[in-house]
Formats: structure tokens, sequence, C-alpha cells
């Protein structure tokens, strides 16, 4: 067998008790597939438990099996797992003797029979580890593949000088030699090879396509000294990583350890000083263990699974400590401190996450005076006046909604209202609405996925035609305006109220105590607060939070970590009405915080104040669709129960 863990006596387990702690992580880090090996994962008392907590989170789950117990497990498999990857090491003889086990292949068709009788269609799938046994029986291994119903065959190198998979110090020279191939086994596995690919039929089975089974072969060569090894393209410790039964936690199979969890969060781990060091330094084409690697990844996400990345706008990364991100070129603060300090700081000036230098003198004037019209134009006074037409609205809304038993509250309450309140503010032609609704989207949904550019150039076009139509508006910067209010206050509303529903008890007690609105509207924003992330550019030589920031140097703000701070606000992740912790910085803080606050505070607090008098709870049948992108996020659509109903 290659794969050693299962010899491990010492830590038999991963227990229930931490797998549960990894969900948290698991949801921080947008985790989006989970592989359990072995040993054999299906010898674990909990893990179909933790396999529906996953999948309850939209992760996908696989499971690397040896297949003797898949007949035992075959419903809750089907129930609870993606799909399941058996090890096949060649036709039923030689299968049986790798194994060393009788009637061991035997078993696995039982398996896969058990399985495909419950699911014809569920994915189980063949994985061959090529070695000396069976480097002659390639073609025969997939055939057997194809035979038991399974939907491909992958084919990987032995793994015979690393010290992965519980092996200390590695196989010593004559155990690598009863699983290498010599010099004319390799020119067998060759044509085994080119027989497979040759037939159509074969090759559509085969995961690898030419060229990656020839990597195979040159990895033999390279062991009998035919050919330099070569590294694979890899970007496995970025994308990826493995955590061991111990809380051991690699950057991947092969290279040593980062970190163990015990005592820290799988987060800190993989952000810690050691990990990061590591991808630093980390070269794969020249790295000698990435040479001789057997099993790499190189992990590109489509645009479909960006979206699905956006598994939980609610969780947003733990602070700490100021750290310079080589990949975001800048300096990283997201403890409360930290990032306090940063927007009291006048020599740190706002800036696009694409700007690469400190704006000009005349455009920091600009800004100041914009933000004193802005001030001026949303004075008290004009917020008073707006706020009855809007608590008026708000309220014939939510009775209309009330006398239906489930609606979406996102389509239904907070984005026509939003847009109706964005039309009076800016005093737009009410006719001119679904326009207007249609070109701030746009924009809004630059801001949300900053890193698309095919995105990016739509709102270039729409931005200009927004200023145009609301030329004549008595709003500074009419056309932001209207986005902020018809766009990005109700992706706000989305997440404080998901927030207060998975929180009932708030809920609750915003109903009997209506007077809590404006703290609880705080603590919204500090939880569920829309913006994560801001950008500055330091225009002269400064020391901030430990750093040393030099002239021009960009500044990362991370709002919703420091919003999550223990040191500020202790446990954090829960939501309390009660909490005084001072104040949250989900609109900024200091001289360049939100012009639009005050408004916005109003909106929110009418419009959560008609949501808790009219909304009963979540509607637990429909899964939460996320929209958005690595700016921010929010449901698009959240189907609630009326309290009429
Ligand atoms: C839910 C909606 C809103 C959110 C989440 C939001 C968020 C923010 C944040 C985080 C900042 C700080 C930027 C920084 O420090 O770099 C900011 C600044 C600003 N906001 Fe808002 N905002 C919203 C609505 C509005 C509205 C409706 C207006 C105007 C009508 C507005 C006008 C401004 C202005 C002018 C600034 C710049 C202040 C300065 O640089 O001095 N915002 N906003
Ligand atoms: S090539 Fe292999 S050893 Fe190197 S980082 Fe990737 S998985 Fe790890």
């Amino acid at each position: 067998m290659m794969c050693d863990i299962w010899k491990n006596t010492e830590e038999a387990e991963i227990s229930a008790g931490e797998l549960e702690r990894y969900v948290a992580d698991i949801r921080r880090l947008s985790v989006q597939w989970v592989v359990f090996s072995g040993g054999e994962p299906l010898m674990h008392s909990d893990l179909f438990r933790f396999c529906a907590t996953l999948r309850g989170l939209g992760i996908r789950t696989t499971i690397l099996s040896t297949g003797l117990l898949l007949e035992r497990n075959a419903q809750r498999l089907v129930e609870h797992v993606d799909d399941v990857i058996v090890s096949l090491d060649g036709p039923q003889a030689v299968h049986d003797r790798i194994r060393r086990v009788q009637g061991a292949f035997e078993k696995l068709a039982q398996g896969v029979h058990a399985v495909h009788e419950i699911d014809p269609l569920f994915p189980v799938s063949a994985r061959c580890t090529i070695q000396k046994e069976n480097h002659a029986f390639v073609c025969e291994t997939a055939r057997a593949a194809k035979a038991l119903g399974l939907q491909s065959i992958s084919f990987l190198a032995a793994d015979l000088t690393s010290e992965a998979f519980n092996r200390p110090g590695g196989w010593d020279g004559a155990r690598q030699n009863k699983i290498a191939l010599t010099q004319s086994e390799i020119a067998v596995l060759e044509s085994q090879f080119d027989d497979l690919v040759s037939d159509s039929d074969s090759a559509q089975f085969v995961a690898e396509n030419r060229e990656k089974l020839q990597r195979i072969v040159r990895h033999y060569q390279a062991q009998v000294g035919l050919c330099a090894p070569a590294a694979p393209n890899c970007n496995a410790p970025w994308v990826s990583a493995v955590v061991e039964a111990g809380g051991t936690v690699r950057p991947c199979f092969f290279h040593r350890p980062v970190g163990t969890v015990n005592g820290l969060s799988l987060e800190q781990v993989l952000n810690g000083p050691e990990a990061v060091q590591f991808r630093r330094n980390l070269d794969v084409a020249t790295n000698s263990v990435c040479q001789r690697c057997v099993c790499s990844l190189n992990w590109q996400p489509t645009r479909a699974e960006r979206h699905r990345w956006a598994v939980d706008a609610l969780s947003p990364q733990a602070p700490q400590p100021a750290y310079y991100d080589p990949v975001v070129d800048g300096w990283v603060l997201s403890r409360y401190s930290d990032v306090l300090a940063a927007l009291h700081e006048t020599r740190l000036c706002p800036v696009d996450s694409r700007a690469s230098t400190p704006p000009e003198r005349t455009d920091i004037e600009a800004q100041q005076q914009l933000r004193r019209d802005t001030l001026t134009a949303l004075s008290r006074r004009k917020i008073q006046f707006w706020q009855t037409q809007f608590a008026d609205l708000a309220h014939s809304r939510f009775r209309t909604l009330r006398s239906y038993t489930r609606f979406d509250v996102v389509r239904e309450f907070a984005e026509p209202w939003s847009l109706a309140v964005a039309l009076i503010v800016t005093e737009a032609d009410e006719k001119e609405g679904e326009r207007l609704s249609s070109l701030a989207r746009k924009v809004s949904m630059a801001a949300a996925d900053p890193l698309n550019e095919e995105i990016r150039q739509t709102a270039k076009g729409a931005n200009q035609e927004l200023a145009k139509i609301l030329e004549s508006s008595p709003i500074p910067m009419s056309g932001p305006a209207f986005v902020a209010l018809s766009q990005t206050l109700p992706q706000f509303l989305a997440n404080a109220w998901l927030a207060l529903l998975r929180h009932p008890m708030q809920l609750e007690r915003l109903r009997s105590e209506p007077m809590l609105i404006p703290v609880a509207i705080e603590e919204l924003m500090r939880y569920a607060g829309l913006a994560h992330t801001l950008y500055r550019r330091a225009s002269t030589k400064l020391n901030l939070a430990g750093a040393t920031i030099e002239q021009g140097a960009r500044v990362v703000l991370k709002l919703s970590s420091a919003n999550r701070d223990p040191l500020q606000f202790p446990n954090p992740d829960v939501l309390d009405f009660s909490r005084r912790g001072g104040p949250q910085l989900a609109l900024g803080m200091g001289p360049h915080s939100c012009a639009g606050g005050s408004l916005i505070r109003m909106l929110a607090g009418i419009a959560t104040a008609e949501f808790a008098e009219s909304v009963a709870a979540l509607d637990a049948a429909s899964p939460i669709e996320w929209q958005g992108g690595s700016g921010f996020r929010s449901p698009k659509r959240l189907y609630v129960s009326s309290r009429s109903a």
C-alpha cells in the first residue's frame, strides 16, 4: 500500500469535536472541497455527520477509500457524500496481491454495486498507483475499472522518496526497489500508456492526457538516472492544505508541516508566519521535493466556482497583526486598534484599489470639498424631513407582504423600497427608475467584484450614463449616491437581516424593545457590514501598527475583520444588542467616514423595525444564494415566512 497513515496507531482519528471546530474555519476560509483520505475514512465513527454539515455549507465532499467498506456504508455515502474515489491496484489477481487481502477486489466490486443499486449515477472513480507489480497491467486495470461501473480512472506514480504518508526518514533502498521500475519495466509502462491513449474509448475514460501520463514515465526515468527530475505546475500550498489526525497542518502531502491546530485555528496556522514564509520561499520549479512529487495540484477556479466561493459573507477573516502581503503588494491591517489608528491617520490617503500612487494635493482638496457638500445636502433637517415619507413607504410595503405566507424580502422589499428612496433623495424622474436601477446595478457589480475586468468595463459606461441622467440632481456626486442608496443599501439590509434571522432571540428583542433600534443598527453594521476592505496610500513614510510604511506604499484596511476583533468585542461572532464595545467601523471613521452615514442609519433603522414586525423566520426550504465577489457579497434572495402567516 502506498499510503502509510493507516499504520499510525497513536492518533486513531480526528475526534468529532475537532471536526466541528474545523467547520468555523472552513466557512471562514471559503473552502470549496474537502477530501477525506486515510487510512480508511469510512472507519471514522462520525464521518457522515461531518460530511452532512459540510454539504449544508455547499462544500463538496470526496472520500478516498480502499473500497472494502463501501457495501456496508452505501446508503450513507449516497446521502451525505458527493463522490468516492477507490484505490484500484490492478485487475482482480494483481489488486488482491498488492493489497495483500484475499478477496479485496471482489469486496470492492460488491461495494460499487451496492452504491449503484441505490443511485446508478453516483460518481465512483478509480485511482491506480503504478509500481513494479502492476506496471504491465495498465490497460487491463482500466478495463477492470470500466467493468466495475466506475466513472473514470486516474493513474499516478508511486512516491518513493518523501517522508509523507507517515514514513519518517522515507523508505530505505530495498523498499524503494520493490516498488520502483527498472529501465526495461519503464519501456513496458510506456507501451501500455501508448495502447491506452490510442484506444479512443479508454482515452475518454482515463483522467490524464498523454502528456500527464508521460510525467509518470519521466518520474520513473528520473529515479534510475535517465533524465533530470522535473517539477509539475502546482499551486497546492496556495489553494489547499492537508490536516492530519493529530492536528498537524501541511501545505501539501509532501512538504514539512507549517504548524498544528492545537490551540490555534486552521486559519491562524495557514496565515501564520511559518506558513506565509514557506509559501514566500517556495519555488516549485526548483524545489527538490516538488521535483519528485507524484501528486500535484494546479487548481484554477472557473467563473462559476468563484461565485460559489461566496459561501457566507458573514464570516470575515479573523484579525491578525499587521503583515505585508506580496500578492496585494501592501500592508494589511485587520486588528481593531490598527484599523482605527489608520482611519484617523491623515498621512494615509483614501484611494481606489487600483491606484498606484497617493492622490495629488488637488484631488485631496476636491475630495474634502465633496465631503462638505454632501454633509450639507444631507443635513439633519433634510433627513428628518424625509423620515416620515420613507417610514410610510416601508410600512405600506410590508403590510402588503404580510398577507403572503412566504416571500423574498430582498426582491419584494429591500430592492424596490431602496430604489424609491434613491429616486426621492436624488430628485430623479420616477419614470427613469428602471433605467437608473439597471445602470446602478452594473456599477455596483463592479464594486462587488473589483477583480473582474469584464464587469469593470461595463461599469465604466454605466457610470457615465448615470451621471448624465442625474446631472440636475441637487445631491453632489448624485451617481454614486444613487448607487449607494439603490444597490448598496439593500445589499447591506440583506446581510443584516440574515444575521438577525440567524439570531432569533435578538430579533425577538427588537419586537419587544423597539427603542433598541439605533444600537441594533450599530451592532448589525459591526456584524454584517458590507464594505470589507478600504485602501490607502502613504503620502509620507510612517510607523503604524508596528510596521514601517514607506512613502507611497499601499495599506489595506480590513474593516469587517476589525469589527470582529475579540480584544475590542468579546465573543465577536455573536450578534448581541447589549454589546458595549466602542464604535464599529463599517462606515469608516475619522476624517473620511461615510458622509451618508446619518441617512443610511436612519434608513436601516426604519426598514429593520418594519422587518422585525413583519418577518417570522428564515424559510429553511430555500437555500441562500449569494451575489457579489471579492469586494462584498450579500444574499441575492432571502425567503422568509411572514409573522401573520
Ligand atoms: C449602505 C450604504 C453605504 C455604505 C456601506 C457606505 C460606506 C462607506 C465607507 C466605508 C466609507 C469610508 C471610505 C474611506 O474611509 O475610505 C464611505 C465614505 C463616503 N460615503 Fe458612504 N456608504 C454608504 C452610503 C453612502 C451614501 C448614501 C452617500 C451619499 C449620499 C455616501 C457618501 C460617502 C462619501 C461622500 C464618502 C467619502 C467621505 C470622505 O472621503 O471624506 N455613502 N462610505
Ligand atoms: S509539486 Fe507536489 S510537493 Fe510541490 S508543492 Fe505541489 S504538491 Fe507539494
